[in-house]
């Protein structure tokens, strides 16, 4: 049994200030919220700390994109991301941006301590720098053709084609995918952590109980093949940290970034008036314990620790890696339409839902999790529905309407309640241990268990004999204790539906104290969870199919013989318009009158648009055109793919793309 009243501080991985949240980022808060919630209910002082990752080149292109300050966007999608972890019942006790006076204060005073050390390396290196842009060019913004297969338009770091990885100056043409000029090589003075100083403390560290298994493991030929210095420098322009004694380089985000779990818990410690020394001292008595993707394993078992233990603070307890959310088996991507985010979830389905399919297949592993449309629907509705929650409104009426809401003062079969009782401490376990699909399957054991019970007792058929009604009353005390008692057990996870439940049984739930409530006065009961239904997933799917596949309204006529109603100058305005050139077209399979377009949208980047000028284009006859791109417009999921924004054309039967005069490029806005 794990000890009392522990002092427990958790994170998630800090979510990018680049884009809303998606379904890859809930599992990770779904899995660490699971477990922190449990960690109270058991009475333990736990806080859960996270913030938005607010610097790097990104945050600062997508800026610049939208007319804000990196400092306005930052805020912008932080609210976002709060409202959304919000609505999916994520329980912060913080939630911070890594742009914060905190963040800057800690990241200096590290990096202060380690450059004192010695552990600070100056070198001069290469970089591709984009003339146009004025900038060096991190190796996804350079684009090329692969070294290796030949195909064009790949990225700096490795093939989509093939596979292989090179850098971005063993491309073939390369160019930099903000501005498409030819980048030329630079020289820059960039500031290096000398991660090989703490090979012995890190061999060390990431042997003895911190890591999952499989991870110390592959860590292990790290270690063997020599740990590299890592470049904490970046070129200005860039949003970030200054480096004290430079004006013109910056942290890189990812040395401030881990630092900002810091500054988030500071900055709830200095409202809340609590020492944060007493979690980050070098001696501190304290767990921390970091969740994370099994893409950002390096940066929390290696760097993290090291820089700690170099500025004298303490190291994690633990991290966890999880694996990748795949959906319907597929990679989550864009241009399969697989893609989805966590606003666009909720506009269709229910939070605790999903929380609980999760939960469902959450190990302390690090496998990836498929989320399986058909079986997510599978098994809510057989779970939460058929199992769960059918226990309860089997039973509630003989109680409401049968005994005037009072339960009786007896169980009618002590011994079920008791055994099921006695799981608590393997479930605690489970929950302990990350391991919570077992806990869900033992829980929805009992549920079968309990459900059994029901059926073999027949309380409907009992009720119909006069005499009977005691019993009645007696069993379906049974049921609703034990139905109690597993919405106990799953109060993690469905925090939501555990409250409803304390309303209806007028009592709380208590994790140490399962006493059966007898004798008691029970509310009226209303239906805990409705099933999900396949349209439910077929609108998530294809919320909104092309406009084109539309059977043909009035519609068309009536746009004819209306002028257009007046707009005002800011809402054209907020129309993003761009050149774009048509790199590639595509019939699409399935639809007679769309055409998949990829675009060269210059700073941009490129986007895929579908577009039903099918009647009048060939695809062939398309490659190479520009043409005019309303580049703002909501991305819309339709059943081939994303379509990430319209083109503009003339015209309703023949169809005219409309086309600037030469000389216009990728990118240029159309006003
Ligand atoms: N900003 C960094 C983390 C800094 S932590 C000091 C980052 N951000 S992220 O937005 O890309 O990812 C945040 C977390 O979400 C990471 O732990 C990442 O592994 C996780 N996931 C992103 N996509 C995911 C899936 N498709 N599936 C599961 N988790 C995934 O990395
Ligand atoms: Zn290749």
């Amino acid at each position: 049994m794990a000890p009392q009243n522990r002092r427990i501080l958790v994170t998630s991985a800090l979510p990018y200030a680049n884009g809303p949240l998606h379904l890859g980022h809930i599992l990770e808060f779904t899995q660490t919220d699971i477990w922190v919630r449990y960690q109270k209910l058991k009475g333990n002082t736990c806080y859960y700390i996270c913030a938005s990752d607010a610097h790097g080149t990104a945050t600062m292109l997508k800026a610049e994109e939208q007319g804000l300050t990196p400092e306005d966007h930052v805020n912008k999608i932080k609210a976002s991301q709060v409202a959304s972890c919000d609505n999916f019942l994520i329980n912060f006790d913080n939630f911070y941006s890594t742009h914060s006076e905190e963040n800057r204060l800690f990241s200096e005073e590290i990096y202060n301590k380690l450059h004192a050390k010695g552990h600070i390396q100056k070198k001069t290196i290469k970089q591709l720098f984009d003339t146009e842009k004025g900038l060096f060019l991190a190796d996804r913004f350079i684009k090329g053709t692969c070294p290796k297969c030949k195909t064009p338009d790949q990225y700096g770091d490795n093939c989509e084609a093939c596979g292989t990885t090179y850098t971005p100056a063993d491309l073939i043409n390369p160019v930099s995918a903000l501005s498409g000029s030819t980048p030329v090589e630079k020289d820059s003075e960039h500031y290096f952590f000398k991660l090989e100083d703490f090979t012995d403390f890190l061999q060390e560290w990431t042997t003895s109980g911190h890591l999952q298994e499989p991870v110390s493991n592959k860590l292990q030929e790290w270690l063997e093949t020599g740990l590299q210095s890592w470049d904490i420098s970046r070129d200005a322009p860039y949003f970030g940290f200054n480096i004290p004694g430079t004006d013109d380089k910056y942290f890189y985000v990812w040395l401030d970034a881990p630092i900002g779990y810091m500054a988030s818990f500071k900055n709830f410690c200095d409202n809340k008036n609590m020492d944060f020394n007493q979690f980050w001292a070098k001696d501190s008595t304290a767990e921390l314990y970091h969740f994370i993707g099994k893409d950002i394993i390096n940066f929390h078992a290696l760097f993290w620790p090291a820089m700690l233990s170099a500025s004298n603070y303490r190291t994690p307890t633990g991290v966890f890696a999880h694996g990748f959310v795949t959906v319907n088996g597929q990679k989550m991507s864009k241009s399969r339409g697989t893609f989805i985010n966590a606003d666009d979830y909720l506009k269709h389905f229910d939070p605790e839902h999903l929380r609980y399919y999760y939960a469902s297949k959450l190990t302390s592993q690090v496998d990836d999790i498929d989320l399986n449309l058909e079986d997510f629907l599978g098994k809510v509705n057989t779970d939460i529905v058929n199992k769960l929650v059918n226990i309860a409104s089997r039973c509630a009426k003989f109680i409401t309407k049968g005994n005037n809401g009072m339960l009786a003062s007896t169980l009618d079969n002590p011994a079920l309640f008791d055994d099921a009782a006695a799981q608590q401490s393997t479930i605690d376990e489970h929950y302990e241990n990350r391991e919570y699909a077992k806990a869900i399957r033992l829980i929805m054991k009992l549920a079968d268990d309990a459900n059994k019970y029901i059926d073999e007792k027949a309380p409907w058929a009992l009720a119909k004999e006069p005499d009977k009604s005691d019993d009645v009353i007696a069993i379906c005390t049974t049921g609703l204790n034990l139905f109690r008692l597993l919405i106990t057990y799953l109060t993690p996870v469905l925090p939501e539906m555990a409250k409803a439940a304390e309303a209806f049984f007028n009592k709380s739930t208590n994790w140490s104290d399962l006493t059966p409530l007898l004798d008691h006065q029970i509310n009226h009961f209303k239906p805990l969870a409705k099933r999900i239904e396949q349209k439910q997933i077929d609108a998530l799917l294809a919320p909104s199919p092309a406009n084109e596949e539309k059977p043909k309204k009035k519609k068309d006529k009536k746009a004819q013989a209306e002028p257009p109603s007046e707009i005002g100058i800011d809402q054209f305005l907020a129309v993003d318009l761009r050149v774009a050139k048509i790199i590639d077209a595509n019939a699409v399979e399935g639809a007679d009158k769309l055409l998949a377009l990829k675009l060269d949208v210059g700073n941009l980047g490129e986007r895929q648009v579908f577009s039903g000028i099918k009647s009048s284009y060939s695809p062939e006859a398309l490659i190479g055109k520009h043409t005019v791109l309303v580049a703002n417009l909501k991305p819309r999921k339709m059943r081939f793919g994303v379509s990430e924004g319209m083109i503009l054309a003339a015209g309703n039967k023949d169809i005219y793309l409309l086309s600037p005069d030469d000389g216009a490029k990728p990118g240029d806005k159309v006003s």
